[in-house]
């Protein structure tokens, strides 16, 4: 067994108790599965698919097809500028002060590309016009940098091009830039969700993060949003982070609790290479946490993974009672929904395509899916040349479209249910197909799932090691 794997899961504070999944995880015969975890890839919102080199016409042909069957489908665009890049991030973006005369050419430069982009896939894929928007989402990277003028541009373009009659709209922005007229901006252009890091509600482990802004700053945000009228306030925090202890994740769920936030999505810290497993928005360079190794930094330690998992399990014990958790990370309050764009798709009786316009996106649908450039420079000189700033494309073959269905139906938390499974794949049930047999023979046998003839359930073990059960179960028998 990895022995540096072993100590990581040990550091435990003795305060807290053992976490429920260390008699797993320090058993011999799961050596696979706290090797994975002690790795810790970000991949668990991911299905890549299993043919490689597959040509792009056919990638879009799938989009085409998919997309004309699908109810609604979930659009997203990806605007990169940030102000400055936080230690831990990896997601590709442009550095800039928002306040510099030259940057105006880069947020033009930016919109112009997007739209140019989205007005190539309109032509490529001739269904996507007409598709019901389920969910519209300007992802970054810090979209709220992007001066009025340019927002307005890219939105009109937006709601000109694209089918929003049934669409949700949200955004995403950074607690120190979501200034109340840029609020008010967004509510006036139809945007009625807003999420933001604030990674930690403790100003010395936002500092240490690299962030410019105070956990005041979050609260005021979230205070203010909800005077404007958004109603949905989602707040990202990250635990396993630089200098944080398990008090101040503790800390962190009572002040979630305070700020009775109807979203709250909690992750563990990654530091693995994102691009490596094709995440959401690919990573485009080392974070510089990882660049300096998981030791000492300035007198401050990353966590062990012991320690990781009293955290987790901190966050249930406080959130579980008002929360729920669909998919896994993202919690929300009971009497409210789930995120609509991870449902629409995720669960089993949606998994709708994907469309990503912008640098690092990711587009998908059951048969194929593709990455987008993550350099900008790279993705701005294939646009210039007419090209669309796809890096690769990968086709899903018959049997792993059945296998993605599960992981990703898996990946919700909710009961994974044989008749809805049937209705997707013309009768066919999930235990026909061998590599999910073989992996639910495997998971049963190590408690991670109970079946019964049409049900498959994550236990509360398999619900907190479902990233790990997803990324190492689901293998092809070897030859
Ligand atoms: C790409 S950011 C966009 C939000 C916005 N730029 C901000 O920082 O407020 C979306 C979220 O991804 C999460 N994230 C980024 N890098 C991560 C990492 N290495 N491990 C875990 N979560 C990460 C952070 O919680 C972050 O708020
Ligand atoms: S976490 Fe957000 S603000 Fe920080 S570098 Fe990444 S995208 Fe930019």
């Amino acid at each position: 067994m990895n022995s540096e794997a072993l100590t990581s899961l040990n550091d435990i504070d003795r305060n807290y108790p053992v976490p429920r999944v260390y008699d797993f995880l320090s058993c011999p015969e799961n050596s696979g599965f706290l090797e994975y975890v002690f790795k810790d890839p970000f991949g668990c919102h991911v299905f890549p698919g299993d043919i490689a080199g597959y040509p792009l016409d056919s990638f879009f042909d799938d989009m085409d097809r998919d997309i004309g069957q699908a109810k609604q489908i979930h659009l997203w665009s990806y605007i990169p500028t940030c102000r400055y890049r936080c230690h831990f991030c990896q997601y590709p973006t442009v550095i800039l002060n928002p306040q510099a005369t030259s940057s105006r050419a880069v947020f033009r430069d930016l919109v112009d590309c997007n739209i140019k982009e989205a007005i190539m896939w309109l032509q490529s894929v001739p269904c996507l016009a007409q598709a019901e928007v389920g969910e519209f989402n300007i992802f970054g990277g810090t979209p709220s940098l992007l001066p009025e003028p340019e927002l307005r541009r890219l939105m009109d373009f937006y709601r000109s091009h694209f089918n929003f009659s049934a669409a949700t709209m949200r955004f995403e922005g950074e607690p120190g830039t979501l200034t109340n007229d840029y609020l008010r901006l967004l509510k006036e252009l139809g945007f009625t969700k807003i999420s933001f890091g604030a990674q930690a509600f403790n100003d010395r482990i936002i500092t240490a993060c690299g962030r410019m802004h105070s956990a005041e700053d979050c609260v005021k945000t979230i205070y203010n949003a909800r005077e404007i009228g958004f109603e949905w306030v989602s707040v990202d925090l990250i635990y396993g982070m630089l200098g944080q202890s398990v008090d101040d994740v503790k800390y962190d769920m009572e002040k979630t609790l305070e700020l009775e936030l109807s979203h709250v999505v909690c992750t563990k810290l990654h530091m693995e290479e994102f691009m490596k497993k094709r995440t959401g928005v690919s990573g485009e360079r080392a974070s510089l946490w990882q660049k300096k190794g998981p030791g000492n930094i300035n007198n401050m330690n990353f966590p062990g993974l012991g320690k990781q998992y009293q955290m987790r399990e901190l966050v249930e014990q406080y959130l579980l009672p008002d929360y729920r958790e669909h998919p896994t990370m993202y919690f929300h309050q009971n009497h409210q929904r789930p995120e609509k764009w991870k449902g629409l798709i995720t669960d089993l009786d949606a998994q709708y395509p994907e469309v990503a316009i912008g640098l690092g996106g990711s587009s998908k649908c059951t048969r194929a899916e593709a990455i987008n450039i993550t350099g900008y420079k790279k993705y701005k000189q294939a646009l210039d040349e007419n090209r669309l700033p796809i890096e690769d494309s990968r086709g899903v073959s018959s049997l792993h479209r059945e296998v993605n269905a599960f992981k990703m139906a898996l990946s919700t938390l909710v009961p994974v249910n044989d008749n809805v499974f049937r209705q997707r794949f013309e009768g066919r049930s999930f235990f026909d197909n061998p590599i999910i047999c073989r992996a639910l023979m495997t998971l049963i046998d190590k408690a991670l799932v109970t079946a019964d003839a049409d049900r498959v359930t994550l236990t509360p073990d398999g619900v907190t090691l479902v990233e790990a059960i997803i990324n190492t179960q689901f293998v092809t028998p070897e030859a």
